[in-house]
């Protein structure tokens, strides 16, 4: 018998390390996302949001990367497939925009390779070369640098 999923978003801390890590790098071998390694995500865990289902189990991950005091990434976007088409992903964008204006961050951008999902959450497509800071930390060293399929959206962050 099937279970309606019943889903809570928190801040995530230290011991949810490995259920991100195994969400990400499943979609990740699968080319759809940049692979992260457990010392990444520890390194940044205070930013990521994480949804839970009724067990606790972890079902979906966003964090804000942040590049400087007025600009941030939407990184680290992905749910379980058991989850998809439930809304979650949105949440997750939102709450992360929340907790970029708590923090004064006015602009967000994302590289991704799910625009019509992001542009149903108000971004919009741009040139990734607006970014400076992203093509330096990690675009130059990337290996898929020269094969890169991903596209840039950005928004103004909502308000406090
Ligand atoms: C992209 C992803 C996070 C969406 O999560 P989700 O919880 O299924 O998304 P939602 O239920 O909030 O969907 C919101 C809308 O976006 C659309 N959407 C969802 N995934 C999409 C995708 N991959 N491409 C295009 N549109 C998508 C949905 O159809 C929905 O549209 P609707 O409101 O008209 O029904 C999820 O599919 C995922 O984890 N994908 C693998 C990793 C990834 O691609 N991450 C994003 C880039 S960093």
């Amino acid at each position: 018998m099937s279970q309606k999923m019943v889903i809570a978003y928190r801040s995530a801390h230290a011991g949810d390390v490995p259920a991100i890590e195994a969400l990400i790098n499943e979609f990740a071998a699968e080319r759809i996302m940049l692979p992260k390694t457990v010392e990444s995500i520890a390194l940044g865990i205070e930013d990521f949001i994480v949804a839970t289902d009724q067990h606790g189990r972890i079902v979906g991950c966003a964090a804000l990367r942040e590049y400087s005091p007025s600009l941030a990434e939407v990184a680290s976007v992905a749910v379980a497939r058991r989850a998809h088409g439930l809304g979650i992903g949105s949440q997750l964008v939102r709450r992360v925009e929340a907790l970029a204006a708590t923090r004064g961050i006015g602009e967000l951008f994302a590289l991704t390779l799910a625009p019509p999902f992001f542009d149903r959450l108000g971004y919009s497509i741009v040139d990734r070369a607006r970014f400076p800071e992203k093509v330096r930390a990690d675009c130059t060293v990337c290996p898929r640098r020269h094969a890169c399929n991903e596209i840039c959206v950005a928004r103004t962050a909502i308000a406090a």
